[in-house]
């Protein structure tokens, strides 16, 4: 088969490395790709992924018998619907059913109808009814821009005082633009965070894991958040029980929900899960991996990833039984200087030849300028090892981290702290 990717991040990275290992595969191309999928197959950095007619007439040249688009702005701009409206069999949803990522009132409407447990939200298109209302339940609360806004359109707050500031930034100020002349104002969960990943056709369902992203960019969840600074999986701490229940109230619950309405989800769906005193409730439903979830979740893939995705361009899923590999994975993230601010790049990157053989390396912000390995963005690597154990896994991801250098290199020696801590509902 050839396959045609579209995406630039380390989650890219890692999904060409698990395509290339097919034996299906005839030829990969990535567009545009980065210094790590140039190595898999052939980066064409000439079509931006967002635009639907440039990616089928990119798709038709290469003779593309599968394109995979594995990130939120593409899916939202109607790629799947333009490549298979040519012919060409897409993996990831449609514009309409990616809905469900770019509008989080459109999200918190099909989980209230379809009876899935998230918190109770509402939506204002008015900046002085919402700040009425943050006034009124004068509680905490969290604010959100409605559309799509890089990852940076929530606020989490303590009071009415900090909600107002949040409404005026999103409605009045513009700061996400378009994205926040809707807000969503949610009751504040507490808990612990999980993401519980699965692979749909739109009718099947296979979970993949469960995951945990370490948001905040220091030690401890302090400082501001980030794209993720790092991954373990799987959380012991999360119980069979509530495992159970994310995967047929939520996953489930929502694959179902889609198809009722007309708008089938085939592609990775990834709900972001608070896991509070009264079990898990969803804050967010995304419409492809999590990056860097995917770095950590395909080294586990025991099964042909591209048979998995081309199945579930072809509503055939029922016949791919998808097998993983249970043991403990932590990816930590590399971030340049600066990070989640303005950052300082074009460092050279040494040692990545250094690491194990079992230890994988996927890149972000790095480009090849005359063979050498800059830095070229915020979050430049992941380095994902696997263990028996997550100290194991822990142990060989740190040791493996202090072999890649490039100056003013930051990541959190945290990664995987968690896993086997028990619940508190307090914070
Ligand atoms: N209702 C909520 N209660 C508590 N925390 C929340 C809630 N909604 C979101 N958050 C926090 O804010 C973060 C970002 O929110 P999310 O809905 O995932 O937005 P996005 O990923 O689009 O920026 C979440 O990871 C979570 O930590
Ligand atoms: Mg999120």
């Amino acid at each position: 088969m050839n396959v045609l990717l579209l995406g630039s991040g380390g989650r890219e990275h890692a999904i060409a490395w698990r395509i290339s290992q097919s034996p299906r595969l005839a030829k990969l191309w990535i567009a545009p790709g980065n210094a790590g999928t140039a190595a898999l197959g052939e980066n064409v950095s000439d079509v931006a992924p967002t635009d639907p007619e440039a990616v089928r007439a990119l798709a038709e040249r290469v003779r593309a018998d599968l394109v995979v688009v594995s990130s939120d702005d593409p899916l939202a701009a109607g790629v799947v619907d333009a490549v298979t409206a040519a012919g060409i069999p897409a993996f990831g949803s449609t514009r309409a059913a990616a809905e469900i990522e770019w509008s989080k009132a459109f999200a918190n409407d099909l989980m209230a109808r379809a009876g899935i447990p998230t918190s109770s939200g509402r939506v204002f298109e008015d900046a002085d009814e919402a700040t009425e209302y943050v006034r009124q339940v004068d509680g905490p609360v969290v604010v959100k821009a409605d559309g799509l806004a890089l990852g940076k359109g929530v606020t989490v707050c303590d009071d009415a005082t900090q909600a107002v500031a949040a409404i005026d930034a999103a409605m009045r100020d513009g700061a996400f633009g378009a994205s926040g002349s809707r807000v969503v104002i949610e009751e504040r969960m507490y808990g612990r965070e999980t993401g519980g990943h699965a692979f749909s056709d739109g009718v099947t369902v296979r979970h993949m894991p469960f995951s945990c992203d370490h948001k905040r960019i220091f030690d401890g969840d302090r400082g501001p958040n980030t794209g993720g600074m790092g991954v373990y999986s799987p959380p012991a701490w999360l119980t069979p029980h509530h495992a159970e229940a994310i995967r047929t109230s939520i996953s489930e619950r929502a694959i179902q929900a889609m198809a009722e309405m007309g708008r089938p989800f085939a592609g990775v769906l990834y709900p972001g899960v608070m896991v509070t005193e009264s079990g898990p409730r969803v804050f967010e439903i995304n419409a492809r991996f999590g990056d860097p979830e995917a770095q950590v979740l395909l080294p586990k893939l025991r099964t042909d990833l591209l048979e998995i995705l081309d199945a579930c361009a072809h509503q055939r899923l029922a016949d791919v039984p998808v097998e993983w590999d249970d043991r403990a994975t932590v990816g930590v993230v590399l971030a340049s200087e600066g990070y989640p601010g303005p950052v300082q790049t074009g460092r050279l990157i040494e040692g990545i030849g250094d690491v194990d053989d079992d230890v994988q390396v996927f890149i972000a912000g790095a480009k090849r300028v005359d063979g050498r390995l800059l830095t070229s963005g915020g979050r430049v690597l992941c380095v994902v090892a696997q263990g028996e154990t997550m100290e194991d896994a822990q142990a060989q991801a740190y040791d493996n981290v202090a072999r890649i250098r490039f100056e003013g290199a930051q990541y959190r020696r945290d990664i995987g702290d968690t896993y086997a801590r028990p619940l508190d509902f307090t914070r």
